[in-house]
Parts: structure tokens; sequence; C-alpha cells
């Protein structure tokens, strides 16, 4: 038979979607970074465009291809991410936050590079906090209606960790990932469960990320559906 047509039930929406992990340099050589692939960003982002939405993807550091159709906006730091989400904000429907930002970075920046010396201990390097970027997105909507939509990953206590993070956060969508041994949603390690502000609770099961992804949009559909376009 036919192949189904993609449903373009996000036609006429714009989202933001941050994907990817940040750098943060030491020297002109040197960065903390984080283990992010970005492909999770990357799948709602995609998905997001195949469902007719408009999709601005900002990209911390992915080494993968533009999303055809996509308008990508790379960046480096926590600094330089928050700076390009609050810049696209005022005009998106939704927004998620699903890239890896530093929690801290480097209180200093040295301009040329840290050299060791004979006989000498290394010097510590002292950190700084980054900005909490999804809260300052969460409290200061910068569009009516607007849904936001955060991640996390949990090792234990995955609910209570995850209600916390949720309320402390403000957003109206938390996607936990389990990582590690928890046997709650069976064996697989990467099973997530999707929180909502009003209580809700979606399990999706392991699986790959486009299908995350697809669940992710679909309770931000039924978030805008409560609401008028
Ligand atoms: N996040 C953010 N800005 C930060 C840190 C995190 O916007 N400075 C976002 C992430 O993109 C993610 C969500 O917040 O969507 C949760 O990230 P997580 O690291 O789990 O939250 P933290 O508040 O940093 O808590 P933890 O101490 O457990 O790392
Ligand atoms: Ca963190």
């Amino acid at each position: 038979g036919a192949a189904a047509m993609p449903q373009a039930d996000l036609a006429g929406r714009h989202v933001l979607v941050s994907a990817g992990g940040t750098r943060e340099p030491l020297d002109p050589v040197r960065y903390l970074g984080n283990r992010s692939s970005g492909k999770q960003g990357y799948a709602l982002a995609r998905t997001a465009a195949a469902r007719g939405a408009r999709v601005t993807l900002v990209a911390a550091n992915a080494a993968l291809p533009d999303p055809a159709g996509v308008d990508v906006v790379p960046v480096g730091t926590a600094v330089q991410l928050r700076e390009a989400m609050l810049r696209a904000a005022p005009q998106a429907d939704a927004v998620v936050m699903a890239a890896a930002v530093a929690d801290f970075r480097p209180s200093v920046y040295l301009a040329g590079k840290i050299k060791k010396q004979d006989g000498q201990e290394p010097q510590p390097i002292t950190l700084v906090r980054n900005p909490d970027i999804l809260a300052e997105l969460s409290t200061g909507r910068a569009k009516g209606g607007q849904v936001v939509v955060g991640f996390a990953a949990e090792t234990d206590d995955v609910l209570a960790n995850g209600r916390a993070k949720l309320a402390r956060k403000g957003c109206d969508l938390l996607v936990v990932n389990e990582v590690g041994e928890r046997k709650t949603f069976g064996s697989e390690e990467n099973e997530a469960l999707v929180l909502g502000a009003d209580g809700s609770e979606t399990p999706v099961p392991y699986g790959p990320k486009e299908a995350l992804a697809d669940t992710v949009w679909d309770l931000v559909q039924q978030r805008f559906r409560q609401l008028p376009h």
C-alpha cells in the first residue's frame, strides 16, 4: 500500500531546540567538555521538521550534518548557548533544552597556552557556576503559551529526582533518562520517563531517539491544543 505521509501536525509552529554539549575553554587549545553526541537534539529537530514545524537548532559542538530545512545556530560555550537561546526564544512556540550544559566553567581563560614546568606542581583549576538556561527560559517565558521542555539523566531515585528537578526548573515537561541499573522499566538502560508539570508520567520504551523525539512532540502538541493557536 501507499506509505503514509508524515502528519504535518506542527505546521505553523516554530520550535527551538538545543543539542550537543558545551565546551568551556581553559586556554586556546583545551576545554572542559562532556560526552553528549547531540543525537537526541538532532532527532528532535528532524522529527519536528518532518511534522511541519519551523525549527531553530542551537548546536553546541555536535559533529553531525545539518538537518535539511532546519536553521542551525552553532555555539561553543554555555554562555554562547544562553545568548543564542534567549535571542531565538521570543519567536518560539516550544523550547526544548536537549543540550548538555556544563554546570561550571574555568574561572579564568588563559590567552596563552598553559605550560608545564619541571619541578613545579600543576596549578589547580578553579571553576565558577554557569547560568541555568532552562530555568531562565522557563521563568521568563518569552511568548505567551510557550511550552518549555528539559532533559535530565538521573541514576538513583529517578522519579523523586526528576520531580524535584522539574519543579526547580519550572518547565512543563522533563524527559528523564534513566541511567544505571534500575529495573523499574525493564532491563534496558536508556528508557525515558517524561514527567509533566500537570503530574503526568509518560514512559517511553527503549528504542531509537526518533521515537522518543516523536513522543516529546506529541506531548508538546497536546499542550498546544489546550491553548489558543
Ligand atoms: N541546563 C541548563 N543550564 C545549565 C544546566 C542545565 O539549561 N546550566 C538544562 C539542561 O539542558 C537540561 C536540564 O537543564 O535540559 C537539566 O540538566 P541537569 O544537568 O540534569 O540539571 P542540573 O540543574 O544541572 O542538575 P544536576 O546538579 O543534577 O546536574
Ligand atoms: Ca548539570
